[in-house]
């Protein structure tokens, strides 16, 4: 099985602060991989540094044999990456149908809002309705079907549960196990319940450093390692 994306010791500095020290990923195409780790292990200094949003970083990040340490967020965003932050951010006073064809890059876009529709009916049915009146989980699914306007290969989602109520993010569960169909997904999460039910793979992350990498069914069997690092059982 070959990697779509890997990194390689990847070591991160934020003004005089040495953030990552050593994160190593490897993500198989068309799989989900999740990315777990307490609050301030560096789960979304990661993502940023796939995206080029972190200015200095040393290590090795390649995409299809490709390396994007050096390239810019916009040419990284271009290669096929989307990024789908923490905070659920659709414009508030667009409607759902204007923040998908604000960032749609091409015609194609047009053909692809029928996938994401198909993908989460719930965005059809609130299609005119403006961003501030959306609930949780419709900004959450418009963020994400954001991201699939454009013709990204692999997704970057952090926390798409953060803050939502237990039935919504049964529905977020639902929709992001459909994405595979489509397109490669790491997937940073601290809430391990929603993990194991997305992820295939999963990299555990501790200060800044990749500690535990295996399957989702070698986590599931492992107390201690559970217990150690999420706090959950
Ligand atoms: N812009 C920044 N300036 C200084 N420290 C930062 C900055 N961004 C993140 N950090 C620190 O880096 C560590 C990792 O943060 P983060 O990647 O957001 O963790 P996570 O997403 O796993 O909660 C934390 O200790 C955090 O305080
Ligand atoms: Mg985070």
């Amino acid at each position: 099985m070959s990697s779509m994306l890997k990194v390689e010791d990847l070591h991160a500095f934020i003004g005089q602060f040495h953030i990552l020290h050593g994160v190593n990923l490897g993500i198989t195409t068309g799989s989900i991989a999740v990315i777990l780790g307490r609050n301030g292990a560096g789960k979304t200094t990661t993502l940023r540094s796939i995206m080029g949003l972190v200015p200095k970083l040393e290590g090795s990040i390649t995409f299809d044999g490709k390396e994007l340490i050096g390239l810019t967020p916009e040419i990284i965003a271009r290669l096929g990456i989307g990024y789908v932050p923490e905070d659920q951010a659709v414009f508030s006073s667009l409607t759902v149908a204007e923040n998908l064809r604000l960032v749609a890059r091409n015609k194609e876009a047009r053909a692809r809002e029928e996938m994401v529709l198909e993908l989460f009916p719930d965005l059809k049915v609130a299609w005119t309705k403006k961003g501030k009146a959306l609930s949780g989980g419709q900004k959450q699914m418009l963020a994400i079907g954001r991201a699939l306007i454009n013709p990204n290969r692999l997704l970057l989602i952090d926390e798409p549960s953060k803050g939502l109520a237990p039935v919504v993010i049964e529905k977020v569960i639902q929709a992001v196990s459909k994405l595979k169909d489509h397109t490669t997904v790491i997937l940073v999460e601290q809430n391990y319940l929603v993990a194991s039910h997305l992820g295939e793979s999963y990299h555990l992350l501790d200060n800044g450093r990749t500690v535990h990498t295996g399957t989702m069914e070698e986590l599931r069997q492992n107390d201690d390692l559970r217990k150690r690092y999420l706090a959950v059982g």
